[in-house]
């Protein structure tokens, strides 16, 4: 059976023409800096992103890591959101690796930490107290629903971290949904940042890669970091050239996953027992290209109906999504440019076949 794939965007796989790039891309050592492949990427993920260097690694969790490593040290703080993927979804690498100690701030529905919230956790300068030494935000915001930092809020977040002598971390996953949504450069969104990390293997297509990016003397150290990490690649040009080519196809065709995504939150909003996650103001939050909703077994009779059940019977209907969360009613859906209009289509009359009774 051919799947719908709605778990994440992180499922496509590379086109005809993105592996043609990639069959015939120039390789070199990149451990040696040799490889054209890499350094050509790097040219252009630095300047996409308004900063002078930047280094190319395996994937997000390491380009979070290696950032990480690059900024802080062991017994040192970093702020970062309770739902921020670094804190949840990275395997405690800013601990375990860093030896960083994660101050947890609670993260509003919209992907924020309040600016009051930050200026109080940073530390004083006292003997009993860490240092603290990075402050991490993420954007778009994965378990908030895909919602975008503005960059008011992003610069506000800047001013205040530079202002006690602390760096700025991005994780900018999926930075180019937020830029696209806004209608601004992503270097809007970056300016505040001393580094920033972007996916090149989830909206963009790519199969393998992220990109990190900050100060030729802050990727100076990262490259080292990558390399102990164990990121050193050799002829990766081979996974370069697909994210040269996800950059130079992929960015603007992310509008067609946030349409996708508001036409699919149109549709679960007419499936009773079914309800799209709201922002502060009780409307849907969809913004880009993730949809979060819940399902009431209850409200429509069928007590079993939880989300890993409904994931189990959209599986047998030829769509695939997870539960996703603490809440076990709550589902993720996630465009992408591996689904259609039509495939939206399909998963919907899905959802309303296996939420209607005995429907399985
Ligand atoms: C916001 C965010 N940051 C980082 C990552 C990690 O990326 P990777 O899966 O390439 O390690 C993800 C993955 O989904 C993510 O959603």
């Amino acid at each position: 059976m051919d799947f719908i794939d709605l778990r994440s965007d992180t499922v496509t796989k590379p086109t005809p023409a993105m592996r043609k790039v990639m069959a015939w891309a120039k390789v070199g050592d990149d451990v040696y800096d040799e490889d054209p492949s890499v350094n050509r990427l790097q040219r252009i993920g630095a300047e996409l992103l308004g900063k002078e260097a930047c280094l190319f690694v395996p994937s997000g969790t390491m380009g979070n890591i290696v950032a990480i490593l690059a900024h802080g040290g062991r017994g040192d703080e970093m702020i970062l959101g309770n739902l921020a993927h670094t804190f949840l979804y990275e395997g405690g690498a800013a601990a375990g690796l860093a030896g960083m100690h994660p101050h947890i701030l609670r993260n509003k529905a919209d992907g924020t930490i309040p600016i009051s919230a930050i200026e109080q956790g940073i530390r004083p300068d006292n003997v009993h107290c860490p240092h603290t030494r990075l402050i991490c935000l993420e954007n778009t915001h994965n378990r908030c629903c895909g919602r975008v930092l503005s960059p008011d809020y992003s610069d506000a977040v800047g001013e205040l971290a530079h202002s006690h002598g602390i760096s700025v971390h991005l994780d900018g996953a999926r930075l180019l949904n937020a830029a696209i949504y806004l209608g601004v450069s992503p270097s809007v969104l970056t300016r505040s940042a001393d580094s920033v990390m972007l996916c090149l293997s989830k909206g963009l297509g790519a199969p393998v890669g992220s990109i990190l990016c900050g100060t030729q003397e802050f990727i100076a150290k990262a490259k080292r970091m990558r390399k102990i990490v164990g990121g050193g690649m050799r002829q990766a040009g081979i996974v370069a050239a697909a994210g040269i080519y996800a950059l130079e196809h992929n960015i603007d065709r992310l509008q067609i996953d946030h349409q996708n995504a508001a036409r699919l939150v149109a549709g679960i909003k007419s499936i009773p027992g079914l309800t799209c996650k709201a922002n502060d103001r009780n409307e849907p939050s969809v913004q880009t290209n993730m949809v979060y909703f819940t399902v009431n077994g209850s409200a429509l009779g069928d007590r079993t109906l939880n989300a890993a059940e409904l994931s189990k019977r959209l599986r047998a209907q030829g769509v695939l999504a997870n539960p996703l969360g603490s809440d076990p009613n709550q589902m993720r859906m996630v465009t992408h440019l591996d689904v259609n209009q039509e495939d939206i289509d399909t998963a919907l009359s899905a959802l309303a076949h296996v939420t209607r009774i005995g429907g399985n």
